[in-house]
């Protein structure tokens, strides 16, 4: 992602800088942690480089990136807990390293620190980007609390599966975004269009990060190659195995979703094997493909350079290329 490095190295001083120096270590050091493994940062970069793009200093922009790494950090901090993920950035998992409650309660904190970067906007533009903050921190834990209701259960719809993901994943795309809009104070119209692009994006992202929890390659991936499938989530590709696969495929998938072995080896092949052979991953190109080009038509009506909206697409087409 060429574009975003542009950013990165400021993104990065401002990050190593983000977190006090002070005790309790055992409250502070997950916290830096975490933040030290890195990521993409495509988050920060986002509010950034559309603050940047609107022609406004991106500097500006800076308080709010932070706050939207942050928050995605801590809600990284509890996905894990609640996946029973052993791996994250290619290292052990805050709660693998130290303990449960100990990330809970980092995870809380770094929640407030990233709250408190809006405190150094004026009154106005404050309200603006909290509002949008709450209301999309909100429809995060929604998204969670499906994801998880949704391991249990067997009648998951596609409806459901996407509005799921929306939640979880693609509205913090979208307001990473619109907040680089927000600081750059461009028109209403021009900000809904940059988070329904962002949104559109992110529904793509998450159905391509479920298509590499199951087919990443763990020397890179960084995350437990079928962690989804041990958890029993019904992502995209278990939905698509289920209707388009013959009822064998369809009657095994069930199954082995209902299950939880101790070595989850055979469990975790033949659920790929299924994934293939029904045509589910096809499906899911195919899907990523839609919600990519969704995202982009909305660039037809926003007020910026056509050289810029250029920029944009080849920023999505990246991104879906990615394997990490
Ligand atoms: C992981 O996000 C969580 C999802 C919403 C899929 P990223 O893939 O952006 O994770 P990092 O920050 O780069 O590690
Ligand atoms: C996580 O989705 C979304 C949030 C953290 C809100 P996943 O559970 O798929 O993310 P990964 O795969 O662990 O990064
Ligand atoms: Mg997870
Ligand atoms: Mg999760
Ligand atoms: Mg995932």
């Amino acid at each position: 992602m060429e574009i975003l490095k542009k950013y990165s190295g400021l993104l990065q001083e401002h990050l190593e800088k983000a977190v006090p120096k002070k005790e309790p270590h055992q409250l502070y050091d997950p916290i830096k942690y975490m933040l030290s493994l890195g990521g993409k940062r495509i988050r920060p970069a986002l509010t950034l480089m559309v603050c940047d793009f609107f022609g406004s200093d991106f500097k500006k922009a800076m308080p709010a990136a932070l706050a939207v790494e942050l928050f995605h950090n801590f809600s990284l901090i509890h996905d894990d807990i609640m996946d029973n993920a052993p791996l994250r950035r290619g290292k052990k998992t805050v709660h693998e390293k130290w303990d449960v409650n100990t990330a809970i309660l980092s995870g809380d904190a770094m929640l407030i620190l990233a709250y408190r970067f809006f405190e150094s906007y004026e009154p106005k533009m404050f309200h603006e980007l909290a509002r949008l903050f709450s209301e999309t921190a909100l429809q995060v834990c929604e998204g969670q609390q499906h994801d998880m209701d949704f391991e249990t259960r067997d009648d998951v719809t596609l409806v459901e599966y996407i509005k799921m993901i929306d939640h979880k994943t693609a509205v913090l795309l979208g307001a990473a975004m619109k907040m680089g809009a927000i600081v750059a104070e461009v028109s209403e119209k021009d900000k809904d269009i940059i988070y329904q692009f962002g949104r559109n994006l992110g529904i793509a992202f998450q159905l391509q990060d479920d298509y590499l929890d199951v087919f990443g390659n763990p020397e890179t991936f960084g995350k437990q190659v079928g962690g989804d499938i041990i958890s029993n989530k019904k992502t995209f590709l278990y939905l698509m195995a289920i209707s388009q696969g013959s009822s064998a495929q369809a009657e095994e998938l069930e199954h082995l979703f209902s299950i939880s072995p101790k070595d989850p080896t055979d469990k975790i092949s033949t659920v790929k094997e299924i994934f293939l052979t029904s045509g589910a991953v096809a499906a899911t190109q195919i899907e990523i493909e839609k919600y990519s080009n969704l995202a982009y038509s909305f660039l037809n009506e926003i007020a910026i350079l056509e050289k810029i909206k250029e920029t944009l697409r080849d920023f999505g087409k990246d991104l879906m290329q990615r394997n990490v």
